[in-house]
């Protein structure tokens, strides 16, 4: 029985070699251990033998056993083992490779040029405000000098929520509210930027909804110079340095004298060329000294106060500078058009 036992013994040491899965150290393990392996028999056979004899084959057994179930613990391990690192190997991840990164959206156009309008008067001490899209016809018109008969209303039709409620055509109405709401009235420098709204057909340079600047300047000496400084300032810092303004008259019912300003072609320096339509010039707002009328509407006295105005397109303005032909571009969304503006670092 202990020839048996060492045979069996030796026999599990020679196959266990050719063990390599789960279901082979399965199989190892009922073919040598089970109840119908040669050891189970020679375990049976154990009963007949004498008290002697199954002393000494108890220990070999014992110590078969052990030896067995020890070379399948050994073997189950390594089996174990070497499927993680197979496993490991085949998920292997490189930690040293840059992460994937989010894409985050970026600041839209209008708003980075709106910004950098905003710091260039903050940086000259405006206040920079803002006011409601709808407001009432008294402040998008009539206090500014424009009664319901003015045939200027007819180039500022807008949306009308009801008959003395619309979405404001110009951020010149926060004129009025800004002049209207100050309980003490003293000198004061604001710009407003917001949304403007009107009645004009999408295309490639309309669209119903845009967005404007207002600046508004009021104080007891303040003249025709102190607004084309101004002005000069704002178009240097926009388009560059080496830019000039020009003046020329126009008519806006809330300013008097009114002009529009013209920027000197920052792509042709005056020599014309496609942008400037050859005549060197490109028109950028409409200015002017604020009417006595406006100023009396919104309480300040016309003999002790002078002021001027201006307001500019923020898409026109942008579209220039970066040479945007297709005022649509703003507002259609499209990540292949806004990813120009992105100024993340990539
Ligand atoms: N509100 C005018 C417009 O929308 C622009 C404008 C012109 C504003 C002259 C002003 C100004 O403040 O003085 O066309």
């Amino acid at each position: 029985m202990i020839e048996k036992l060492n045979s069996i013994k030796e026999e599990a040491l020679n196959e266990i070699q050719d063990v390599n899965d789960e279901t082979s150290i399965n199989n190892f393990k009922s073919k040598f251990l089970g109840k119908k392996s040669a050891f189970s028999d020679v375990m049976s056979g154990m009963k007949d033998l004498s008290a002697e004899e199954k002393k000494n084959v108890g220990m070999v057994s014992n110590e078969v056993r052990s030896f067995i179930q020890d070379l399948i613990d050994k073997k189950a391990d390594s089996i174990k083992k070497e499927g993680l690192n197979k496993k490991l190997e085949k998920d292997k991840i490189d930690v040293t490779l840059p992460s994937k990164k989010r894409r985050a959206g970026t600041k839209h156009p209008l708003t980075q040029v709106r910004e950098e309008i905003e710091d260039l008067f903050i940086s000259m001490g405006y206040d920079v405000v803002s006011g409601p899209e709808v407001d009432s016809d008294e402040n998008c018109f009539e206090k500014l000098n424009l009664p319901k008969s003015h045939p200027a209303r007819d180039a500022q039709d807008s949306f009308y929520i009801t008959d003395d409620m619309l979405l404001r055509p110009h951020t010149s109405s926060m004129q009025v509210r800004y002049m209207t709401s100050m309980e003490e009235k003293h000198a004061f420098k604001m710009i407003c930027p917001g949304k403007t709204y009107r009645r004009d057909d999408d295309d490639a340079t309309h669209s119903h909804q845009f967005s404007q600047v207002e600046g508004l300047v009021v104080g007891e000496n303040i003249s025709l110079s102190d607004l084309k400084g101004t002005l000069e300032c704002f178009a240097k810092r926009m388009f560059g340095t080496g830019r000039e303004i020009r003046f020329r008259a126009s008519f806006f019912p809330f300013t008097e004298p009114s002009y529009e300003v013209d920027v000197s072609c920052f792509n042709c320096d005056k020599k014309g060329c496609n942008i400037c339509k050859h005549t060197g010039w490109i028109e950028i707002l409409g200015c002017g000294m604020v009417h006595p009328n406006v100023l009396e509407n919104c309480g300040f006295d016309h003999t002790k106060y002078q002021g001027f105005a201006f307001g500019a397109g923020i898409e026109r303005i942008a579209s220039l500078k970066y040479g945007v032909t297709n005022m649509r571009d703003y507002f259609t969304n499209d990540y292949r058009f806004l990813k120009n503006f992105d100024r993340k670092e990539i």
